[in-house]
C-alpha cells in the first residue's frame, strides 16, 4: 500500500435559539428564515469522521455508526457534498498544476472515498445527529482536500446536506443568514461570537421518552410551509427583528433578553407546526411538564427574573439554558419531578462534579417555588440528563492513529 490520504475530524451539535423552520429551495437548502444557535461543547457530543482517498478503491463507501450504507447513490444530499467539495478540489488541483508541475499535484478528486462516522451520543437520543453528522462530512473532506476557502464558504456546503448543519461548522454562538440569491450564494452560516465569549453560560438536555416515531423535520417543515398561513407572520414579521435583538442580548450577554427570545422562538415554533395541515405535535406531555416547571422556577424566584430558558426542537426532549449558578438548582428540580429509572449514573454522570456526595432530586426546592405546579412523573419519563456547555467548531483529530478505517479501508 502506497501513501494513505486519510483525515480524521470532529464537529459539534447545535441547538437554536431562532429556529430554522421551510425551505424556499429544497434542493439547495435555503430556508424561509434565518436563525441562529449554540454550538455545544464536543466533550459531551460530537460527529467524528475518518475519510481516505484512494486510487485503489472501486467505489466510495460509507459506514454510519458501524453499518454500510449501500444506498449513497441516491441520497441527493451526499451527493450534493460530494460534488461540491471534489469541484473546488479539482480547481485548486489545476492552480497547483500550474504554479508547481503536475508530477507535485495528487489527483485526490479523481479518487473514490471510505468514509465512516460515529456520533458519541445514541441517534435514537433524538438529538440533532444529522447537523453534526454533514458538518463533519464536509469539514473532514475539505482538510483532506486542503480546500482554501474560508468557514462561511464551506458552511454553504454543509448546508446541502442539511439545513442546520452549516451552523455546526462554527464554534460559539451562530447566524445561519438565510439569503435571497437563487443560487444560495449567500446563504451560509457566520460566526455572531465565539466559542468563550460567555463563559457562565451552560446547556442541560433533558433526553425525554418517546414511544412513537414523530414526523421527520424535512417532511414537517414542508407541510408547514405548504399550509401554514401563521409561517408567513413568522418569517415576514417575527424572524427579522428576532434575530437582531437577539444577537444584541449576545454581544451584550443579556441574559433576560436572550431567554425571553429563546422561549418565545420554541412555543412559535411548536405553533406554527400546530398550524400546519394536518397537524405536527413534537412535544409531549412530560415537554410540556418542563415547560410549566420552568416557567415556576422563573416567575417564584425573589427577584422575579428569568434564570432558565427552555427550547424544544424536532421532538420532545428539552433543552435548558442558562448561568453557571443555576445548574444544580434546576438540575435538582428535573430530578424531583422526573426521576431516574434505578441506574443514577446513567442518569445524570454529574460531568463538573456538581453533586459530589450529594443526592440530586433530594435537595429543597427553591424558596418560593409551588410545588404543586406538576406531578412527580413515573421514573424514567426523562431518560437522561446531560450538561454541557457551550463549545468549538470542528477540529481534526491529530496525533497517533485515531480513525475509524482499519487498514483494508473499512
Ligand atoms: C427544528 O436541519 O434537520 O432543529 O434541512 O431538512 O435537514 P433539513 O432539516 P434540519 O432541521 C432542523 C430544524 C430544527 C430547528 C433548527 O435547528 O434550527
Amino acid at each position: 500500500m502506497g501513501t494513505v490520504y486519510e483525515k480524521t475530524a470532529t464537529s459539534p451539535v447545535n441547538i437554536a435559539v431562532i429556529k430554522y423552520w421551510g425551505k424556499r429551495d429544497t434542493n439547495l437548502i435555503l430556508p424561509t428564515n434565518s436563525s441562529l444557535s449554540v454550538t455545544l461543547s464536543q466533550d459531551h457530543l460530537h460527529s467524528k469522521t475518518t475519510i481516505r482517498a484512494s486510487p485503489d478503491f472501486e467505489k466510495t463507501r460509507l459506514w454510519l455508526n458501524g453499518v454500510e450504507d449501500t444506498d449513497i447513490e441516491k441520497n441527493k444530499r451526499l451527493q450534493n457534498c460530494f460534488r461540491e467539495t471534489r469541484r473546488l478540489r479539482k480547481e485548486y488541483e489545476e492552480k497547483l498544476c500550474k504554479d508547481k508541475g503536475a508530477d507535485n499535484v495528487i489527483p485526490l478528486s479523481e479518487y473514490n472515498l471510505h468514509i465512516c462516522s460515529e456520533n458519541n451520543f445514541p441517534t435514537a437520543a433524538g438529538l440533532a445527529s444529522s447537523a453534526s453528522g454533514f458538518a463533519c462530512l464536509a469539514y473532514t473532506l475539505s482538510q483532506l482536500y486542503e480546500l482554501p476557502i474560508s468557514t462561511t464558504e464551506l458552511s454553504k456546503i454543509a448546508r446541502q446536506g442539511s439545513g442546520s448543519a452549516c451552523r455546526s461548522l462554527f464554534g460559539g454562538f451562530v447566524a445561519w443568514e438565510m439569503g435571497s440569491k437563487d443560487d444560495g450564494s449567500d446563504s451560509q452560516a457566520v460566526q455572531v461570537a465565539p466559542q468563550d465569549h460567555w463563559p457562565e453560560l451552560e446547556a442541560l438536555i433533558c433526553v425525554v421518552s418517546d414511544a412513537k416515531k414523530g414526523t421527520s423535520s424535512t417532511e414537517g417543515m414542508q407541510n408547514t410551509v405548504n399550509t401554514s398561513t401563521l409561517l408567513q407572520h413568522r418569517i415576514e414579521h417575527i424572524v427579522p427583528l428576532r434575530m437582531k435583538s437577539m444577537i444584541k442580548a449576545i454581544h451584550e450577554r443579556d441574559y433576560q433578553k436572550f431567554a425571553e427570545i429563546t422561549m418565545q422562538d420554541s412555543n412559535q415554533f411548536h405553533a406554527v407546526c400546530l398550524d400546519t395541515s394536518p397537524p405536527i405535535f413534537y412535544l409531549n406531555d412530560v415537554s410540556r411538564a418542563i415547560i410549566r416547571m420552568i416557567t415556576e422556577y422563573n416567575s417564584s424566584n425573589p427577584e422575579r427574573k428569568l434564570k432558565a430558558a427552555y427550547t424544544f426542537d424536532a421532538g420532545p426532549n428539552a433543552v435548558i439554558y442558562t448561568t453557571s449558578e443555576n445548574i444544580p438548582g434546576i438540575i435538582n428540580l428535573i430530578a424531583k419531578y422526573f426521576p431516574s429509572n434505578e441506574n443514577t449514573s446513567e442518569y445524570f454522570s454529574d460531568p463538573f462534579q456538581l453533586f459530589v456526595g450529594k443526592t440530586i432530586g433530594e435537595q429543597p426546592l427553591p424558596l418560593g417555588f409551588n410545588d404543586q405546579i406538576i406531578p412527580v412523573f413515573p421514573k424514567g419519563s426523562v431518560k437522561q440528563i446531560l450538561h454541557t456547555k457551550v463549545g468549538e467548531g470542528p477540529k481534526v483529530v491529530a496525533g497517533e492513529y485515531d480513525g475509524l478505517l482499519n487498514k483494508q479501508g473499512c
